[in-house]
């Protein structure tokens, strides 16, 4: 299962409130979750981060606001399973972009990557997962979070990786998008699995201040809403022998 960005302490205690029943009526073997703004404010603090390890997921990965909070630092050091982007410039970013888990019927690595447009100019992440995919064990299923903003971009990228991964989401636009598909190699797909938070916002902030600082043009303390939240998500079936996803579905839980 992977689960859009999740945000703030609302978005934190609606899949608290909702994954464990999820988990069991889905059978679900991994919880993957995009924890970037999961901390109250923004970023991700060890509290969040730990609150949604405590809740049931396994791996959270990151993006642009991974190292937002000087005190998550050095818990991107210390826990594996928390993952920021892999091709952020290596020895000058604390954590690691991919990650391996054992526990589970056959291996399974997951990679964190990074878009490049309209956002910041970092490694290209083809190039990146052409070099992760050479040191990986082949015989892995492999699952890909690119948190980006460009459709354009994630799409290519999917396409890229297709028959190379076995499954492909993703991550920072908040909005899901309805092309979940399994590509023609195998690699099930979709461009953005959306949010877990606040319904009535814009992307999980309060909708009032964003669109005062789109009239003003004026900078603005950002502010999570409060309310009524959903989480949306996905769930990749994915065959052990093959490695490829068999099926995939596309949740909004309200
Ligand atoms: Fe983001």
């Amino acid at each position: 299962m992977a689960i859009g960005d999740v945000v703030g302490s609302e978005g934190c205690e609606f899949l608290r409130s909702n994954l464990p029943k999820l988990k069991k009526q889905y059978a679900i073997d991994l919880v993957v979750a995009n924890g970037e703004n999961s901390a109250e404010g923004n970023g991700i603090t060890p509290f969040s981060a730990r609150y949604l390890f405590d809740s049931g997921v396994d791996v959270i990965t990151t993006g642009n606001h991974a190292f937002r909070r000087r005190e998550v630092y050095s818990l991107f050091d210390e826990d594996e399973n928390l993952l920021r982007p892999a091709n952020l410039p290596e020895g000058t970013t604390p954590g690691v972009g991919i990650c391996t888990l054992d526990t589970l019927k056959t291996k399974v690595v997951i990679i964190n990557l990074m878009g490049t447009i309209f956002m910041e100019s970092i490694d290209c992440p083809f190039k990146k997962a052409d070099e992760i995919l050479r040191n990986t064990d082949k015989n892995s299923i492999i699952i890909v979070d690119f948190h980006a903003e460009a459709t354009s971009e994630k799409r290519a990228l999917g396409f890229y990786l297709d028959g190379k991964v076995s499954a492909f989401f993703g991550t920072h636009t908040h909005v899901p998008t309805a092309d979940e598909y399994i590509l023609p190699n195998g690699t099930g797909y979709i461009t953005d699995v959306g949010m877990t938070g606040v319904i009535d916002s814009t992307l999980g902030v309060k909708k009032d201040i964003i669109i005062k600082k789109l009239i003003t043009k004026m900078p603005a303390r950002f502010e999570y809403a409060k309310g009524k939240s959903k989480m949306d998500l996905i769930i990749f079936d994915i065959d052990e022998g093959t490695k490829k996803t068999t099926s995939l579905e596309r949740l909004t839980i309200r």
